[in-house]
């Protein structure tokens, strides 16, 4: 990921600042203890790499690309303190780190993507939250799962959904206007339809930020187009 000051200029600031490594380090603790599925720094690269991949391919200018490199690099950095409420608590963590750094219409901005991109009172207001919710909850693979024991895997839906996904891949057309999420699912681990189970809620959310940005939202899985 292109982190170059003069292209993504605050990105480089956020990166380069320990409170958020040691928060999202933090993060990455405390969801683990909770036995949640990974939500540390990969998580936090993977989000962000692919809300880029995203930002680029629609052709969001380069302002707007690094004000969601900024806000879905630190969506989840509230974790260290409350689940309930990470998305607020880390909206409000920037606002206080960065108040005398960041311009405040920007900074405006990211506070609303991050404490938007959870929960059920979602509101879009702007392309940049729209781009993170697709990001964040399009991140199911295998290597977010924390847990080692198979059999402890295998007990917990969240862990065996995660851990049956080895493939993930956002495809965009723009002649078609589609975001489609494209996943491979071992069925071996878990069946198709367990997907939908704990999955349903976050799909409707990419749907809706999708159509947000002037894009339907289509999900593949293992060829069968099944939205
Ligand atoms: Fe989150
Ligand atoms: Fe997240």
């Amino acid at each position: 990921m292109k982190s170059d000051k003069n292209i993504f200029p605050i990105f480089n600031l956020i990166k380069e600042n320990d409170i958020i490594g040691t928060w999202l380090r933090n993060s990455y603790f405390v969801t683990k203890e909770m036995s949640l599925t990974e939500h540390g720094l990969k998580h936090a690269e993977f989000v962000s790499n692919r809300a880029l991949e995203i930002a680029k391919s629609i052709g969001l200018n380069a302002k707007h690309q690094d004000l969601i490199l900024v806000a879905s690099y630190t969506h989840d950095i509230g974790n260290f303190l409350s689940r309930t409420y990470h998305h607020y608590l880390g909206s409000m963590f920037l606002f206080e780190i960065f108040k005398e750094k960041i311009d405040i219409k920007d900074l405006t901005i990211i506070m609303q993507a991050v404490a938007n991109h959870d929960k059920e009172e979602m509101k879009l207001v702007h392309p940049v939250s729209a781009v993170i919710v697709i990001a964040d909850k399009s991140d199911v693979r295998r290597e977010r799962v924390l847990e080692k024991d198979g059999q402890k895997i295998q007990a917990d839906i969240h862990d065996r959904v995660n851990y049956a996904t080895i493939e993930n891949k956002i495809l965009i057309s723009i002649d078609k206007k589609t975001i489609t999420l494209k996943l491979k699912i071992d069925t071996k681990v878990c069946p198709i339809m367990e997907y939908f189970e704990i999955f349903t809620t976050r799909m409707n959310y990419c749907r809706l930020s999708a159509e947000y940005l002037g894009y339907h939202f289509s999900l593949i899985i293992n060829n069968f187009k099944l939205l």
